[in-house]
């Protein structure tokens, strides 16, 4: 029989979709979380970690930058694939090696649009309303060593009223967000699984 595959989730801050991936999970017969990591003490996702009983790590940035570190947590948790739920860092090179094809991120836009360094939170959705988008939505990609620009797995479109605030737009897109990424996150795992099993 294979084991099951073991899920690192990164985020930066609230966490409602690493919230969403932990339930979604928690009885799964062939995938687990296993670790929680951020780069910010502060992140109320390590609240919600904490609930669901899951271990965690806080890195700083030269430790998220080191590889021994880095690979020494992973390694330690043998974590095969990682998702990043909010996570506002660059992911190093020597971590996209580590794990060709087993990290992925989720964007609230349609990628290639409104992407890039400094494209995250509100201002995604303020950019969105400025250009006068009439639909926006959720994309979720490979990572690669760029921001927002490895292979698109899946996209999921809300349509933009012209009274949309920023906030509402937000709302619809973590909607989307929620109901989508556990599931593009199972299908990518069971598609890739780690080496040795099958
Ligand atoms: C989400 O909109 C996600 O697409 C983006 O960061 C936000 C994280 O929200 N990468 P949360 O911390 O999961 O609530």
């Amino acid at each position: 029989m294979s084991k099951k595959s073991r899920l690192a989730i990164l985020a930066s801050g609230s966490g409602s979709n690493a919230e969403a991936i932990l339930n979604y999970f928690r009885d799964h017969s062939e995938i687990e979380v296993a670790l929680l990591m951020s780069n910010n003490p502060q992140a109320y996702v390590l609240e919600r970690a904490r609930k669901f009983d899951i271990p965690s790590k806080v890195f700083s940035r030269a430790e998220f930058n080191q590889k021994e570190a880095m690979m020494k947590w992973l390694n330690e948790e043998k974590i095969t694939h990682i998702v990043l739920a909010g996570f506002l860092w660059l992911v190093p090179d020597f971590l996209i090696h580590a794990y060709p094809h087993k990290i992925i991120n989720i964007h609230p836009a349609l990628l290639p649009k409104f992407g890039g360094k400094g494209m995250y939170g509100i201002k995604v959705h303020e950019a969105v309303k400025l250009a006068q988008e009439k639909e926006t939505g959720i994309t979720i990609h490979v990572v690669n060593e760029k921001y927002d620009d490895g292979e698109i797995l899946f996209q999921g479109k809300c349509a933009v009223e012209e009274s949309d605030s920023p906030t509402e737009i937000a709302r619809k897109v973590v909607l989307l967000e929620h109901a989508a990424y556990p599931k593009v996150i199972e299908k990518w795992i069971l598609r890739n699984p780690p080496a040795g099993n099958n």
